[in-house]
């Protein structure tokens, strides 16, 4: 470029030496103005033009004709290279005797190049950060504004000021409402209406757990712990299902889980399915026997309040508040909670089948084979069971009643001596048993868990073990009742001294 610059002036010097001149004296630096005192006149204008030239600052001031000064207001040749001020032409004598200055960045280097200086970098690189960073500040306001708003429309919906009776009163509790409803209302829960107040306003802790048909969480409403059982959209069969069972007329019992609430929540992408039930802080009766031995009086409190749940649950009440008969079909130490007295409370009765005794059937067709395959009875596993008949459904929740002691009995302390936790069958088939692999221990080889000798020694431990074995009979008809248990284990406790 700078080349170009001087051929460029060496044809204007040419033009200047051949043009008539018309009075405006220059300063000229070309070997030829030499012999006129380093200067020339011409009849256009005066140029200075500043280049580097092998890193040399070079000034070189000419003269250049009318006829060279195209186009007319902008001539080529008093055109500054591309963003530099190293030409100038003026049109005054002598007017181009000043030094033009290279703009800074570009000496000593070739001013065609494109190296950026560090203020440019930096603005550059800080300029688009600034804004991508004003942007995300601006999406999180917008994203919190948007989440505000939709909380509040949330609770207006729900805080119906219909709610805002007796039921809702600031300062009752759960407890409460479910006294006053259990006594007074029909028997079956919190109102509809009340329930979805309830669950809407209940603010998620921890995930306390995961089971088949979602997770559950510890949730707060009012100062209290409730738990929440929250199904996946796929699950809403179960759900809806486990929500009618909990709702049955007169099912409220100390060893049955409280229900509190089912809501389906639709939050505009999902639907959410949830279940609130009383939160009970020891967890399942699977946890609390992995995590504690029990005493004596500790077995017997957890066996006779198993046993008067699954009594309250198989039992039909006549009567207008009457209750029907309902078998649970997956009773196992999981679907148990410990409450903090240290009694049962059944859980999970998404399986459930109620009994409609005036007509004697079922209230849903049965399907063969559900629950937990290590619990499923004899006549479940080889599919003998008569479906038919209600009380097959009682005998089979029987068998995994005697499992579930077996577990507890276990863990009982009698003369220093207990044993580590053990699921039933553990000895007999793989951690994921098939139903034929359960088939072929529990129908074809007969076998049940083992009850050790040394249970004789002990009086609690003797009798638990005698109603194992009457739990565990082949011929479903033949096992002890719920209500023969518990009052088997009445005495016990009786003879044992315990306050139950
Ligand atoms: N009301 C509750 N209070 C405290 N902990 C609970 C409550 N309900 C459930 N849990 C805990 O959550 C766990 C998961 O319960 P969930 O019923 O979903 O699955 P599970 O019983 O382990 O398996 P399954 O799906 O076979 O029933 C339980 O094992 C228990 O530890
Ligand atoms: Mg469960």
């Amino acid at each position: 470029m700078a080349n170009l610059r001087i051929s460029l002036a060496a044809a204007v010097i040419q033009a200047v030496l051949f043009t008539d001149s018309e009075a405006l004296w220059c300063n000229c630096t070309t070997a030829q103005c030499e012999k006129t005192g380093s200067q020339c006149e011409t009849d256009g204008a005066c140029m200075a033009s500043t280049s580097f030239i092998e890193g040399q600052e070079q000034h070189i001031r000419i003269c250049i004709t009318r006829d060279d000064l195209v186009p007319p207001g902008q001539p080529f040749y008093c055109r500054s290279a591309e963003g530099l001020l190293n030409i100038h032409c003026c049109y005054t004598n002598y007017c181009n005797s000043i030094d033009l200055k290279v703009p800074s960045g570009r000496e000593g280097g070739d001013s065609s190049g494109g190296t950026w200086g560090l203020v440019e970098l930096v603005a550059v690189i800080a300029g688009p950060l600034f804004l991508l960073c004003l942007l995300l500040l601006v999406g999180m306001f917008l994203y919190q504004y948007h989440q505000r708003a939709y909380n509040h429309r949330q609770r207006l919906e729900v805080e119906d000021p219909s709610c805002d009776h007796l039921y809702m009163a600031k300062d009752r509790t759960l407890q409460d409402l479910i006294y006053d409803l259990s006594t007074s209302g029909s028997g079956s829960g919190l109102p509809l209406f009340v329930q979805r107040t309830v669950a809407r306003t209940i603010v998620l802790q921890e995930i306390i757990g995961k089971g088949r048909f979602g997770e559950v969480w510890r949730g707060r409403w009012r100062g209290g712990d409730v738990a929440v059982k929250i199904f996946s959209s796929r699950e809403e069969r179960s759900w809806f299902r486990e929500a009618e069972i909990y709702q049955t007329i007169m099912l409220r019992h100390e060893n049955i889980l409280g229900f509190i609430a089912a809501d389906n929540k639709d939050n505009g992408t999902w639907t959410q399915l949830w279940l609130v039930s009383d939160f009970h802080e020891h967890g399942s009766l699977f946890d609390y026997l992995n995590r504690y031995s029990v005493t004596t009086e500790g077995m017997i409190k957890l066996a006779l309040s198993a046993a008067s749940g699954l009594a309250h649950l198989h039992m039909e009440i006549l009567g207008t508040q009457g209750k029907p008969g309902i078998a649970h079909r997956d009773l196992k130490s999981k679907n148990i909670l410990v409450k903090k007295n240290c009694t049962c409370a059944i859980a999970d009765l998404g399986l459930a089948v109620r009994h409609e005794s005036a007509t004697d059937t079922i209230d849903i067709a049965p399907n063969q084979r559900v629950g937990t395959k290590r619990y499923m009875a004899p006549e479940v596993l080889d599919e003998t069971i008569n479906m038919r008949h209600f009380d097959s459904f009682k005998c089979a929740d029987i068998y995994a009643l005697g499992l579930v002691y077996w577990e507890i009995a276990r863990r009982c302390n009698s003369g220093g001596i207990h044993e580590e936790y053990q699921l039933p069958y553990y000895d007999l088939v793989p951690p994921d048993p098939s139903i034929e692999e359960m088939r072929k221990v529990v129908c074809d080889q007969k076998l049940r868990p083992n009850i050790p000798n040394w249970w004789q020694s002990y009086e609690a431990l003797r009798v638990m073990g005698k109603i194992m074995r009457e739990c565990w009979y082949a011929n479903g008809a033949a096992r002890l009742t719920a209500l023969r248990v518990k009052k088997t284990l009445s005495q016990l406790s009786i003879q044992e001294d315990i306050k139950v």
